[in-house]
């Protein structure tokens, strides 16, 4: 089964959204694999966000993501990568639609409240990067024989 990177920013920790932003993901359907709050060092956000440096936005990036605690997560399921990032909504929320994570909760592009892996390339690359692999657990969830 897919299974993809998914984080919750500071400002979404911050105003306490983590509950709210689980539970969609949850009744959507997705299975939980794996998560864990934490702060994100400068060396991390480098690697993770490597292939936007040199860019204008990437210094208010790396300092934005680490100026506090990050809800790191794996979900599985059925074509997750693109299903997530449909639930999280365009990268500025001004342009996400309601009823995304970004077009209900959000304002502004700097604080868009999550981040989700774009392509099964870097979701294994992401996971790598935020989970050992005894951080993941594999189980099966009573409701899987309803959802597919
Ligand atoms: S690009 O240039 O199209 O590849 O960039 P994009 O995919 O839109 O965004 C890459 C990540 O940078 C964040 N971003 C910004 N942060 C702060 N300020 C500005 N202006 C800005 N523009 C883009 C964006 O949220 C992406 O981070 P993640 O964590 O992947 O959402």
């Amino acid at each position: 089964m897919e299974k993809t990177f998914v984080m919750i920013k500071p400002d979404g920790v911050q105003r306490g959204l983590i509950g709210e932003i689980v539970a969609r993901f949850e009744t959507k359907g997705y299975k939980l694999a794996g998560a864990k709050l934490m702060n994100i060092s400068n060396t991390l956000a480098s690697v993770h966000y490597g292939e936007h440096e040199g860019k204008p936005f990437y210094p208010g990036l790396v300092k934005f993501i680490t100026s506090g605690p990050v809800f790191a997560m794996v979900w599985e399921g059925e074509n997750v990568i693109a299903g997530a990032r449909q639930m999280m909504g365009k990268t500025n929320p001004q342009e996400a639609l309601p009823s995304t994570i970004r077009g209900d909760f959000g304002l502004s592009v700097g604080k868009n409240l999550i981040h989700g892996s774009d392509s099964p390339e870097s979701a294994v690359r992401e996971i790598g990067l935020f989970f050992n692999d005894s951080e993941l657990v594999d189980y099966q969830k009573v409701n899987e024989k309803w959802l597919y």
